[in-house]
């Protein structure tokens, strides 16, 4: 779900409070400020007083309202930027042309690297430190979190959690060049258990292929050379260009959110990337026979 108006967790629950205020609030004041504009017209012309109008109607009412407006936004907008929370689980996200690196931060000091992802535990807070390697980037989660802007060289933070499980979409919202609409993610909210289990395996290398057909595609992906700008820890590949691959096949989507993830849309992605996200920093690899492409798609499908 990406809406504002479905919150999953108690700081967009305030967000989308804030937005039905705003909303209903504006909406009796057009109401009530066209009901005027009618009875102007349609009346018979009568004197009335001018000046109390204009100091009663053109001030005193809208100052009011926009002051207690803002205070009430502005609480708001405090207490869910209220970042350092103890015991809060700690993500570094970074935003690149034009997909997400995903960093936790572990307790023993390493990172568990992945992308476009990310899982959370319901009912534990959530700190995201977000940045940006190359141009402004917006992070924006409506169903948990709201928007910040990814800056490169500064750190923004923030801190939001999840009540209930789900699936819930983001994307970028700061145009960020040809691929801007075609940037986005997935956050998966879990049981505690859960999380921690698909954290523990997120966090191990990736299994050597046993099946001869998959360590042909280890192979191939080897000797074509995406190592180059791919990591899958406990192999070779050590790039830090694109995507960590490690676990790319528990993953849901491909390009940041551009296609379903399955063993299909993977070799068409290796194949055909400059058709499917034009501009994507992934050049088109076409040095694979179609043998080689199939075992390449089948080996990063079974990293799970
Ligand atoms: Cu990144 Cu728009």
């Amino acid at each position: 779900m990406q809406s504002a108006l479905s919150p999953g967790g108690p700081e967009a629950a305030l967000l989308g409070q804030l937005a039905w205020v705003l909303f209903i609030g504006a909406a009796l004041i057009f109401v009530f400020v066209m009901a005027l504009a009618a009875v102007a017209v349609f009346s018979r012309p009568r004197a009335i007083d001018g000046e109390r109008w204009i100091v009663g109607g053109g001030l005193v009412f809208p100052v009011t309202v926009l002051s207690v407006l803002l205070v009430y936004a502005y609480r708001t907008g405090a207490s869910i930027a209220d970042v350092g929370v103890p015991g809060a689980l700690q993500i570094e996200v970074i935003g690149r042309l034009w997909w997400w690196e995903v960093r936790y931060r572990n307790p023993d000091g390493s990172q568990t690297v992945l992308a476009n992802e990310l899982r959370v535990p319901v009912g534990r807070p959530v700190e995201l430190f977000l940045t940006s390697d190359d141009v402004i980037h917006s992070f924006w989660l409506p169903a948990l979190a709201g928007k910040l802007d990814m800056i490169p060289g500064h750190v923004n933070r923030l801190v939001f959690s999840a009540d209930r499980p789900g699936i819930h979409r983001g994307q970028c919202a700061e145009y960020c060049g040809r691929q801007h609409a075609f940037m986005a993610f997935y956050v998966i909210a879990e049981d505690p258990a859960d999380f921690e289990r698909w954290l523990a395996r997120e966090s191990r290398p990736a299994v050597p292929p046993s099946d001869p057909f998959l360590r042909e595609g280890l192979e191939a992906f080897m000797r074509g050379g995406c190592g180059t700008c791919h990591t899958i820890r406990g192999t070779q590949a050590d790039g830090r260009l694109g995507p960590d691959l490690t676990h790319i096949g528990s993953r849901r989507s491909l390009g940041a959110g551009v296609l379903d993830n399955h063993v299909g849309t993977i070799a068409g992605w290796i194949a055909d990337t400059q058709t499917i996200k034009p501009g994507s920093l992934m050049p088109e690899t076409r040095v694979f026979s179609g043998r080689e492409l199939r075992a390449v798609a089948a080996y990063l499908d079974s990293l799970e």
